[in-house]
């Protein structure tokens, strides 16, 4: 316990933590503190105009962020948070311009991961309001799902009074779904965990947008990109590296980096097997991409952001 209150100290006093959450790992700041934020974006190389999603122990702590929820908000934050969902809400004052990008709206979330919310927790309890955290990888890189990675990323662009916190490996693997809550109807900015027909079933209403496959301004095609190139639905050749259900067979020499036996496993090992591919010094990936809605559409969503090339 004392780990987390040095972290919640150190954010006190402007430092950046990095922290596992359920999804990936994020790169914290003192989300009312110009100062503080401006070190994530130097250590991420992020342009300043990206918002940042501001992380928070409960709903009243988010409440404070936004000039209001509408019912359908208050319905999904009830279901599911503390969890893998990030919601769009119109900003209150606490929100400035360096955490929103300059935007009138505002990304809260309350992750489920234990010591991410005793962070949390620990942090309000010292007086803050919400953490501002993207993933704790370098801007385009693949978002990181262990301490190492962090370390590997971002080690040498953090100072000495920033901290890396370890814990249990992230559970769900990719980033939290992102709900626009600023309409009569939610609308998916980007595809997670918590699925489209999850989120219409919880609100009992019809969702804008296309259910999620809608790219949003200010997203970037290329993002989560390993250094190796990712071939999506290709035939694997001798030396590749092989991402595929466990029923996929792998070719003679063919390095298997992945073989999930479910939508939930594809997702929890995407991202480490794509840092795997390139700790092995692999040329080329090959992903099959799983089928179908539910999960299978954010794990198409973060494959084919890591196989575009500008
Ligand atoms: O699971 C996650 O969400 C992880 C963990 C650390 O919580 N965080 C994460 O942060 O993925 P990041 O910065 O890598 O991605 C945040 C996304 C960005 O695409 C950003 O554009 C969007 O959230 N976002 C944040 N605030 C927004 C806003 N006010 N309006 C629209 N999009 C927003
Ligand atoms: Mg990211």
């Amino acid at each position: 316990m004392d780990e987390i209150r040095a972290a919640a100290e150190a954010l006190r006093h402007g430092n950046l933590v990095a922290f596992p959450t359920e999804t990936v790992f994020g790169l914290g700041a003192d989300a009312t503190s110009s100062s503080a934020v401006a070190k994530i974006y130097e250590a991420k190389g992020r342009p300043a105009d990206h918002p940042l999603i501001v992380h928070v122990s409960s709903l009243e702590a988010a409440a404070k962020w936004a000039k209001h929820l509408p019912d359908y908000a208050l319905d999904l934050a009830a279901e599911f948070w503390p969890g893998p969902l990030t919601l769009i809400l119109p900003r209150s004052e606490l929100a400035g311009d360096f955490v929103t990008g300059g935007q009138d709206t505002v990304g809260v979330r309350v992750p489920s991961h234990p010591t991410a919310l005793a962070l949390l927790r620990e942090f309000e309890a010292l007086g803050g309001q919400g953490v501002a955290a993207p993933s704790a990888n370098r801007f385009g890189r693949v978002s990181p799902t262990s301490r190492a990675d962090v370390q590997r990323d971002l080690g040498d662009r953090l100072s000495p009074n920033d901290i890396i916190l370890d814990g249990e490996p992230p559970k769900v693997g990719v980033e939290s779904t992102i709900v626009d809550c600023t309409g009569d109807v939610p609308a998916i900015l980007r595809p997670g965990y918590v699925t489209a027909e999850m989120i219409a079933d919880c609100t009992g209403l019809p969702l804008g947008g296309n259910d999620g496959e809608k790219r949003f301004s200010g997203s970037m095609k290329s993002h989560y990109a390993p250094t190796a190139r990712v071939q999506i639905d290709g035939t694997p050749n001798l030396g590749d590296g092989l991402i595929a259900l466990a029923d996929y067979p792998t070719p003679v020499g063919v390095h298997r980096i992945a073989a999930p036996n479910n939508l939930d496993e594809f997702a929890a090992d995407l991202y480490r097997a794509l840092h795997t591919v390139d700790q092995l010094g692999l040329q080329r990936v090959v992903i099959v991409a799983p089928k179908g809605g539910g999960l299978a559409v954010a794990i198409r969503d973060r494959i084919t952001k890591a196989a575009h090339r500008d």
